[in-house]
């Protein structure tokens, strides 16, 4: 039997990691076989590249070249650790995934979306999440949440290019309403409540169900 496939997305600060913590730990008690994976990294290539991409060492970089970097990390935990994973009948949790490069890299920094999606589609070699949660947050209430700590180089961009990533998944949602789920910004318990009810479907069809308290 084929696994669950599922991605959180959203905006920095928006509070993915909490709920994917929740979310594993919940569906770990309820039975599943569940493995937690983050973009960029989640393998020992894809985290050096993360290291380029949001350690110090380089300021600046072309939308080009950091685009096709998140792509290649992309592509060595789909293709090595997801796809294998979804054979052997595993829940998969990714903390970022396609999606992001839309919004970040298209919408954000403007690369074509056309050509963001066809390296997209080479990189996962056509996998496509089942579900996929967007997390909405205000930029203005989440770049406050998220540079609390040393900030990295995309949480450094101005408000405007956050609004654009904002769209940009708001954008990728209303295209795809099946597969893509916005849910709205509250506190910690009712987005938790609201990330069950979105996931309920394709759980349930692997035979999980999750109470939501
Ligand atoms: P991370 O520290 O994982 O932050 P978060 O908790 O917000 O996920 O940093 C990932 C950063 O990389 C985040 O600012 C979004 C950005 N990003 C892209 O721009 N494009 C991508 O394809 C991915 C996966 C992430």
């Amino acid at each position: 039997m084929r696994g669950v496939f599922i991605t959180f997305e959203g905006g920095d600060g928006s509070g993915k990691s909490t709920q994917v913590r929740r979310l594993a730990a919940a569906l770990e008690a309820a039975g599943a076989d569940v493995l937690v994976l983050r973009e960029p990294g989640g393998t020992p290539v894809g985290e050096s590249v993360r290291e380029i991409l949001l350690g110090p060492s380089h300021e600046t970089m072309t939308p080009e070249a950091e685009f096709l970097l998140f792509a290649a990390s992309r592509a060595e935990l789909t293709l090595s650790v997801i796809a294998p994973a979804l054979e052997a009948g595993r829940v998969v949790i990714d903390d970022r995934h396609a999606d992001s490069s839309l919004a970040y890299q298209g919408y954000g920094r403007g690369l074509p979306l056309e050509t963001v999606r066809a390296i997209n589609a080479f990189a996962t070699g056509g996998l496509v999440p089942d579900c996929t949660i967007v997390l909405d947050i205000e930029p203005a209430v989440g770049i406050a949440a998220a540079t609390g700590t040393a900030a990295d180089r995309l949480e450094r961009e101005d408000i405007a290019f956050h609004e654009r990533v904002r769209a940009g998944f708001l954008a990728i949602a209303e295209a795809e309403p099946e597969r893509v789920k916005v849910v709205p910004r509250g506190d910690v318990d009712t987005v938790w409540r609201d990330v069950v009810t979105a996931l309920a479907p394709v759980l349930s069809r692997a035979g999980i169900e999750l109470e939501s308290r």
